[in-house]
């Protein structure tokens, strides 16, 4: 299933103009953040740990990915009741459908509603009910922490870091397990009157994650006329949606960027060739593939162990940017860029 998402209808006023720069708010769901990156967190992105010669390291040297181990309970429970293993397109129906529950959420009066919950149980000496309220109560509160307070899932000046200073004009983008889009549409914004196909083999991306996706979410990019600050909104875009698998693509040599973000680390290391290959066989000579994975620190060990019901249905690794980079190069790409953001590393590669 193909979607056009352009000329949009109208949906409302849009809320922030460039005059609002600098501007960050808590929303009831997500955070608006219009600050601009600073030189700091550039330099973050571009210069910590950098590898100078990839054909110089090894896996010895770096080790391989974390693999998180914890099973999603509704997936155990299908199992069970199929029994059988769950397919993998199937585990990413079940993952869309959890996952965008938590961005529809109103955060603050979710975290009244489980203190209540949590106390209720408490009063009445329920221990079942206190056990899993007390779950609840650190879910949502953890999920405040990392998606609205922190901004770590979407990241916006991360993301705007890492895409910085491509050497594109109205770019084609390509985006692979594209889920509700964000991404994207935060490099459409950055370089103007780009073409965007976003593909997806889950039907609920497109038809709930994608279009439920906030209109009035404010995209920091640029002008190109004037090549001062602007900002876009997701009906401003020009962007197809592909209900495809990535392997059955009709596309050839044709766009200036392949994106994915979250997708090499769901695949074992005897498919992440085929992976990196996606990227490659639809990128124009001196195009970039761009891409992202979560990192292997701590805190990322820890949210994958406390949300696991909510994200773990398929296979799941952690990997550090090292590691991703040598994927990446050893599969035919030359690293043009590599550091990490918030939550993820990030790569930009160009074909060798
Ligand atoms: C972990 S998600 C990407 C992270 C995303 N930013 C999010 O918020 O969920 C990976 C996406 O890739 C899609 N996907 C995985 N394998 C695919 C394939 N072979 N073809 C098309 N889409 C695929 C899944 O349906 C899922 O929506």
């Amino acid at each position: 299933m193909n979607v056009n998402t352009r000329p949009a209808a109208p949906t409302g006023e849009n809320p922030y103009t460039a005059a609002e720069m600098e501007h960050t708010e808590l929303k009831p769901n997500y955070r608006v953040d219009l600050r601009s990156h600073t030189s700091r967190e550039y330099q973050k992105f571009i210069s910590l740990n950098p590898v100078n010669d990839w054909s110089l390291l090894s896996w010895k040297d770096v080790g391989k990915p974390y693999e998180v181990k914890r099973i999603a309970h509704d997936r155990k429970i299908w199992e069970q009741e199929h029994d059988a293993t769950m397919d993998t397109h199937t585990a990413w129906t079940h993952f869309n459908q959890s996952f965008h529950q938590w961005f529809i959420k109103d955060v603050p009066a979710e975290m009244d509603k489980e203190k209540d919950e949590f106390f209720k149980g408490l009063k009445a000496f329920n221990f079942h009910q206190i056990r899993e309220g007390l779950g609840d109560v650190v879910r949502i509160h953890l999920w405040n922490y990392v998606h609205r307070i922190q901004d770590g899932v979407w990241d916006p000046r991360g993301k705007r870091a890492l895409f910085e200073g491509l050497d594109v004009q109205k770019p084609r983008i390509l985006f692979l397990g594209a889920a509700e889009g964000y991404e994207a549409m935060q490099l459409a914004a950055m370089y103007p009157g780009a073409e965007v196909v976003m593909v997806d083999y889950d039907e609920y991306c497109l038809t709930t994650r994608f279009a439920e996706f906030p209109e009035a979410y404010p995209f920091l990019g640029e002008n190109p006329r004037t090549n001062s600050p602007q900002v876009y909104y997701k009906q401003d875009f020009n962007i197809e949606y592909v209900v495809s698998d990535i392997r059955k693509l009709p596309y050839g040599r044709e766009f200036d960027i392949v994106l994915s973000v979250g997708l090499l680390e769901h695949f074992p290391d005897e498919i992440k060739p085929e992976v990196v290959d996606w990227h490659r066989r639809f990128l124009k000579p001196g195009g970039y593939a761009i891409m992202t994975t979560p990192r292997n620190q701590l805190r990322s060990r820890l949210f994958y162990q406390i949300m696991a019901d909510v994200m773990n249905h398929t296979y799941r690794e952690l990997m550090t940017v090292q590691q991703m980079g040598l994927y990446i190069y050893e599969n035919g790409f030359d690293i043009h860029r590599h550091g990490y953001i918030k939550v993820h590393n990030g790569v930009v590669a160009r074909l060798r």
